[in-house]
């Protein structure tokens, strides 16, 4: 088998040779890379698409399964290794080391498990679970039976977490009995009983005793440690195609409900392992940390399969990293000699507001490799990390990508590559990013701003939006026809480097999640009292943006408790993640003659803008603007 690393860039020259011959002949450039991996059966096309259908095929007719080559093929060179490093959230209980071949051991006994549950390839089984080793091992079991995982970030209310569950008509629920985020304990199995009163399809729930608290089981509710009581640790990977859907994972639109975003196996796994193994720069020894949730992209590519598929040691961490207190990334860091550290934009701005002795007091020399991802990272925050945490030695790699790319994009090669603040720079290997114009035509020139795209396929692209084909058409591909509509816009320098400016439509990035403010303006909408509302996102200096609703009663007399009953409100029907920091109750709200909200100058006002509406006088409304701006 050939191996991998012949492809991976260690030089500038390389990465600018691996590029070139990567948009010269794309499909024999993936085809190499994808014979460095285990297939059942080798493909017999590498590639087949239409952006108008759209449809996109990576390696025909191929057969694999995944869990094979992030596992089973490890175990023939060293089955010791540590895949797994757990840290808890206590900084006192002990963490945890799991072998591959241990790994492998709990993901076959759990995959005969969901057997005996009677789950079968194709069936979706949602996953609402703390950041512990069992959620790996949930999501690599799935994969090793041809079941389809949902994984719902436990940070998620019951009615998220049931619209989910529904959406994707899953037919078991694995979750545990709660979960501990810094001093909090939270109550997962009352979230999960709630949210299972309105699902239909779910015959079996298997939950992982975390925090031994008393929780009532109900009808087909089984502990997770009575199911592997004795079952057997030899499990076939079942045979998958390459087009086959490894997972579902929910992302915010900017209207509507969540985008089931649905990834195949064959493309998945290649893109997955080619951009961790360039970008971050893994050898052997590291030991490598991701800081996300597995609840998102971002931990299923880059805590979970990446690093795996590499054969990499992969840092699991179940806290926050205020607790006990605010140094607990870098005694993390020290204690098990980090290497590569990758974390969120917003967690370094709040990092970087405690007294740096917090950070000074460790030893961080272990460091070789920084990288940030989920929004845009200012010039400051960026500074502090390159001085602070990397002591001005490491690279730092800014990765922009997207639950729908399933893999970095744009970024710069750890030391490979140069890295520029606030800019993510280059294109990925195989990526031919263009920026277009208002009328959708490509700018050739570089120093320009426009609209981010992306015109050929990748391979771990998403293939649909589950159940809603149209909709994933109407969302990346109607806007700009024969390209990839990310929803960023995006600046290049006189280099070609590339810098993302935000989202061009109505999703809002807090502290790195993407929140769409329709279905926010939807949950406010329920209560009794309101009337109508608009959500919008302004500039926050920790979280990167922030919420602020703008609320039309109904009568306003009973606005007393308003504030914490729509705040509530959020965190019942999407989670606590969902609350804007400031809810304005207003008269009206700006209006088009069509009656559409002009959230232009809302977004306006709430960046503190007084004046530099533009013409408000084709508005149904203008008054309205002067009676919000008084009474914020
Ligand atoms: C934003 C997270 C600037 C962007 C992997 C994108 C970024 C959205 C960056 C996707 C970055 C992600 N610089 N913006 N390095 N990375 N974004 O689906 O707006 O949770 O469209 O995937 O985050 O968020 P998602």
């Amino acid at each position: 088998m050939k191996k991998i690393d012949n492809y991976i860039a260690r030089s500038e020259t390389d990465y600018n040779r691996l590029y070139s011959s990567s948009l010269a002949n794309p499909e024999f450039f993936w085809n190499q890379i994808a014979e460095t991996f285990l297939w059942k059966k080798k493909w017999t096309k590498t590639l087949e698409y239409d952006f108008n259908k759209p449809e996109f095929k990576w390696f025909l007719n191929g057969k694999l399964n995944i869990t094979e080559n992030c596992l089973d093929r490890h175990l023939l060179n060293d089955p010791e290794k540590t895949a797994i490093l757990f840290e808890p959230n206590d900084p006192y209980q002990e963490s945890e080391k799991i072998s591959y071949k241990e790994l492998h051991k709990r993901v076959c006994v759990f995959a005969n498990v969901l057997k005996n549950k009677n789950i079968k390839k194709g069936d979706r089984v949602c996953i609402y679970m703390p950041m512990v080793p069992e959620l790996t091992v949930a999501v690599l079991a799935c994969a090793r039976i041809g079941a389809v995982h949902s994984v719902v970030f436990a940070g998620f209310s019951s009615t998220a977490l049931a619209a989910r569950i529904n959406d994707a008509e899953c037919k078991a629920l694995l979750t545990a009995d709660g979960s501990f985020r810094g001093s909090k304990i939270i109550d997962l199995k009352s979230i999960v009983d709630q949210a299972l009163l309105e699902c239909q399809s779910i015959e079996s729930t298997i939950v992982f005793k975390r925090i031994g608290s008393d929780v009532t089981m109900n009808n087909n509710e089984t502990w997770w440690h009575d199911e592997i009581n004795g079952v057997s640790d030899y499990c076939e990977a079942e045979e998958m195609d390459s087009e086959d859907m490894l997972f579902i994972l929910y992302t915010s639109g900017s209207t509507g409900k969540p985008k089931g975003m649905v990834h195949s196996c064959g493309g998945y796994m290649v893109y997955s392992t080619y951009t961790f193994l360039n970008v971050f720069q893994y050898h052997p020894s590291d030991i490598y940390w991701c800081t996300a949730d597995i609840g998102w992209i971002t931990g299923h590519s880059y805590i979970v399969y990446g690093p795996l598929l590499a054969g990499a040691t992969s840092v699991m961490f179940e806290g926050v990293p205020s607790y006990p207190d605010y140094s607990r990334f870098w005694n993390i860091v020290e204690k098990h000699k980090i290497t590569h550290f990758y974390t969120a934009p917003t967690a370094i701005r709040a990092l970087a507001k405690h007294p740096v002795s917090l950070v000074d007091d460790n030893n961080l020399s272990s460091l070789k490799v920084l990288g940030t991802v989920g929004e845009p990272i200012n010039e400051e925050a960026w500074n502090w990390y390159d001085k602070n945490i990397g002591k001005s030695k490491c690279p730092i790699v800014d990765t922009w990508w997207q639950t729908e790319t399933g893999g970095i994009m744009l970024s710069s090669l750890a030391g490979v590559t140069d890295d520029k603040p606030t800019y993510a720079t280059k294109p990925m290997i195989g990526i031919q990013p263009v920026l277009l114009d208002n009328n959708g035509k490509e700018i050739s020139e570089f120093d320009k701003e426009g609209i981010l795209a992306i015109k050929y396929p990748w391979p771990s692209m998403a293939r649909t939006i589950y159940g809603n084909h149209q909709r994933y058409k109407n969302v990346y591909f109607a806007a700009y026809p024969g390209y990839y509509f990310p929803g960023d816009g995006a600046l290049t320098d006189s280099k070609g480097n590339y810098r993302i400016t935000g989202r061009v439509d109505d999703v809002v990035i807090v502290s790195g999640h993407n929140l769409g403010t329709a279905p926010i303006e939807d949950a406010i909408n329920l209560h009794e009292n309101v009337v109508e509302s608009a959500v919008v996102g302004y500039p926050h200096d920790i979280k990167g943006n922030a919420l602020r609703a703008f609320v039309i009663l109904l009568d306003e007399k009973a606005s007393i408790n308003m504030d914490k009953e729509i705040k509530e409100q959020i965190s019942k029907t999407i989670g606590p993640i969902a609350k804007p920091d400031i809810i304005q109750i207003v008269p009206g709200l700006p209006k088009t003659r069509s009656g559409k909200i002009m959230r232009r100058i809302l977004r306006k006002i709430a960046s503190g803008e007084k004046e530099n509406f533009g013409d408000i006088s084709t508005l149904l409304n203008p008054e309205v603007v002067k009676q919000i701006l008084n009474e914020s």
